[in-house]
């Protein structure tokens, strides 16, 4: 490497540095799922939806039965984790119930993703899920720190 090439690479470098921290500050900016995403009372509303039309394949403990994969634990983190709440919104209001996707209102289809994060203990917050689907996109579904 020619010597004549330091200051480029040096300019290079620091402005992918500044990008780097650019996109960490501006993510903060989002919510972060660890800070309280949901209400209490939205997941109790949830914990209604649930109980009326997603009990009967997914249990009582969110623990699934011998047909429907369980919604709760390492299994959830497992498959989610990485992931946002756009799309596991999207693939609850657009999937399930199996025999009637899409039936219920929006409102009860995000109730019932806040019973389910309060049910892998997130913590509750003092705002409700937004209702915009691109607001749900920027929140990364993420291990305790
Ligand atoms: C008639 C049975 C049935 C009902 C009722 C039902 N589900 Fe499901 N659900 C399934 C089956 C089977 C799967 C696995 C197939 C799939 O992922 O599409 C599934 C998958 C899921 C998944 C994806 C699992 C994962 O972690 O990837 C979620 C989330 C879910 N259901 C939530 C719900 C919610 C919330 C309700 C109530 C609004 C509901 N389901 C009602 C049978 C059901």
């Amino acid at each position: 490497m020619k010597t004549s090439n330091l200051p480029t690479l040096r300019a290079i470098f620091g402005f992918a540095v500044i990008a780097l921290v650019t996109g960490v500050s501006s993510g903060q900016e989002n919510a972060v799922i660890w800070e309280g995403v949901y209400t209490a009372e939205q997941a109790a509303r949830g914990e209604t939806v649930y109980t009326e039309t997603c009990i009967a394949c997914h249990g009582q403990d969110l623990g699934g039965n011998s047909n429907s994969p369980g919604l709760v634990g390492m299994g959830f983190m497992f498959l989610w984790e990485g992931r946002t709440l756009g799309a596991f919104y999207g693939k609850i209001r657009s999937e399930m119930p199996t025999d009637r996707p899409g039936h219920l209102p929006a409102q009860d289809y995000l109730d019932v993703v806040a019973y389910i994060l309060q049910k892998n203990a997130f913590p509750e917050g003092s705002e409700e899920l937004p209702s915009s689907v691109e607001t749900l996109d920027s929140i990364s579904i993420v291990s305790k720190p």
